[in-house]
């Protein structure tokens, strides 16, 4: 079984890009299971409706987010408009898992593909230097004792790599990826763990590289040599899609293979 997961689509320009290479990445590679990070992909801040719409149309099968999940209000009442059981869309999009309770919307989804392989997502974020939220440590276990399926994908959206490799030892040889993102920057660490767990710090960012992590590279330098504040506008040249492939066994959930994309236009 082969799972694609896209990094952190941002804005325009990752839009593009990520529509660009994924018919033929998929193709090629005989991609099973298709997870876009959407957290950025309106403008850089959020995720609309009609956008997620676009990302389910090239293939994901889920969509995750992060700390940015809420920069678009539509979003909120999209992913609200579905009861916990559907397999509609809007289900489909998932927000980290340790959002404190009462939290709008859902943090994993289970499901199953056409040929009858089931799967599971999970997003979870970090605690450190980041927002309060609870322990995704302990939330990733209570989530695990409740799914039915091995093939489990999480996205750990988090600061800091420390954090990020301790998860990924945390749950080696209990789920299929532990797969960083949030800080757009992919990392050079991609493995499989000793348990059969495909772990990598960061996936990466798919979007304007001429940026600063997305954003226009002159409106970030103002802010550091000034300290004022500036509004942040989206970058939208040297578009490139960060992706990692995992090959992993459908019965036992575990990886086998790992590899990363960086690709340009
Ligand atoms: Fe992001
Ligand atoms: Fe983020």
């Amino acid at each position: 079984m082969k799972i694609l997961f896209v990094g952190d689509v941002f804005g325009s320009a990752g839009r593009r890009i990520v529509t660009e290479h994924l018919p033929h990445m998929l193709e090629t590679h005989g991609v099973d299971l298709l997870v876009i990070n959407g957290e950025n992909a309106a403008g850089g801040f959020g995720l609309t409706p009609a956008i997620a719409n676009d990302l389910f149309d090239l293939g994901a099968h889920v969509i995750t987010t992060g700390n940015h999940v809420w920069d678009k209000r539509e979003i909120i009442e999209w992913m609200q408009s579905v009861p916990e059981d559907s397999d509609e869309r809007p289900r489909r999009i998932v927000r980290p898992a340790n959002y404190v309770a009462g939290t709008p919307g859902y943090g994993w989804y289970e499901g199953t593909l056409p040929n009858g392989q089931a799967y599971a997502v999970v997003n979870l974020q970090g605690r450190v230097f980041m927002g309060s939220s609870d322990d995704p440590f302990r939330t990733a276990d209570a989530i695990l004792a409740q799914l039915k399926t091995k093939v489990v994908l999480v996205d750990f959206h988090a600061e800091a790599t420390s954090e990020k490799v301790a998860m990924g030892w945390y749950l080696d040889g209990r789920v299929t990826a532990v797969l960083g993102t949030h800080t757009h920057v992919p990392t050079a660490d991609a493995r499989v763990l000793p348990g059969g767990t495909a772990f990598q710090t960061d996936v990466g960012m798919s979007g304007p590289y001429d940026s600063v992590i997305g954003v226009e590279k002159d409106l970030v330098l103002h802010r550091f040599l000034t300290g004022m504040p500036a509004k942040f506008e989206a970058a939208k040249g040297d578009p490139r899609m960060a992706a990692t492939l995992i090959t992993c066994d459908g019965a036992r959930g575990r990886a086998t293979a790992v590899q990363t994309f960086l690709m340009g236009e």
